[in-house]
């Protein structure tokens, strides 16, 4: 018979609760996912209220003042702080984002903060990316191409083939859609998620690659790309504003194409 409860040392813990707001009137909680494979402990959800009048506006601002003010062991990726890297993505609120570019202001009340869901949790907010990785390399994701370069120029492009590539190129594979797609949650063994096929659509739409064939012949696959199933949980999610579930409908449109 099924289980669907989670394991004994999965369960959710009660955690610590830290207030260093006092009497401030522009204060907030975030309840934060913690666990510590080192503690041999279960993972566990600690509070903390903080004064916002002493950190900046987004919700990162606020995990590196409880970082470095309240709690030195919360473990949490950045870099960019502006939206360019693709670190710091997580679950805020309910919903796959990136804690640099999310407004604390846009939440009325307490704000929960969780790993990206489905992935395997490395410590507190840091999944691990490898297969996700992983599965971007096996798109080959560079030019592929059969014939020499120009001797004295490089391989162009017109105005617009190059537009063909925006609304994908702008992806930072921070991996928000990926995790939201309940088809990649079940499967991601077999199934490269919207995040990996929309960088396959960059590969193959773009007119300087002259490979479109065998990237087509690798994606037709009832794993690998058909497993979408158009539930739009990663267009819904991503932070950027892109839409992977369309470049998932132009793949699967260019391989009826070669049928007919
Ligand atoms: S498509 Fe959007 S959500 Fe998905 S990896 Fe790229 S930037 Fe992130
Ligand atoms: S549209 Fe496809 S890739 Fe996007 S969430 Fe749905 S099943 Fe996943
Ligand atoms: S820190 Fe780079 S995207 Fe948020």
């Amino acid at each position: 018979m099924a289980e669907f409860t989670l394991p004994k040392n999965s369960k959710i813990k009660k955690g610590q609760s830290f207030s260093e707001a006092g009497g401030a009137s522009n204060k907030k909680t975030f309840r934060i996912y913690r666990w510590d494979p080192d503690s041999g402990e279960n993972p566990r959800v600690d509070s903390y209220e903080i004064n916002l009048d002493k950190c900046g506006p987004m919700v990162l601002d606020a995990l590196i003042y409880i970082k470095n003010d309240i709690d030195p062991s919360l473990t949490f990726r950045r870099s960019c702080r502006e939206g360019i890297c693709g670190s710091c993505s997580m679950n805020i609120g309910g919903t796959n984002t990136l804690a640099c570019t999310k407004g604390i202001s846009e939440y009325k009340s307490d704000i929960a903060i969780y790993p990206l869901p489905h992935m395997q949790v490395k410590k507190d907010l840091v999944p691990d990316m490898s297969h996700f990785y992983a599965q971007y390399a096996s798109i080959k994701p560079w030019i592929q191409t059969q014939t020499p370069p120009p001797p004295d120029s490089e391989r162009l492009q017109s105005k617009p083939d190059r537009e063909k590539i925006d609304g994908l190129y702008e992806c930072i594979l921070c991996a928000c859609c990926s995790t939201s797609c309940p088809s990649y949650w079940w499967n991601s063994d077999r199934y490269l998620g919207p995040a990996i096929l929309l960088q396959a659509y960059r590969w193959i739409i773009d007119s300087r690659d002259e490979n479109t064939g065998e990237r087509l012949d690798e994606l037709e696959d009832p794993y690998r790309l058909y497993r979408c199933h158009t539930i739009m949980n990663c267009t819904n999610t991503c932070p950027k504003g892109l839409n992977p579930a369309k470049s998932i409908a132009e793949i699967k449109k260019l391989l009826i194409s070669r049928t007919v």
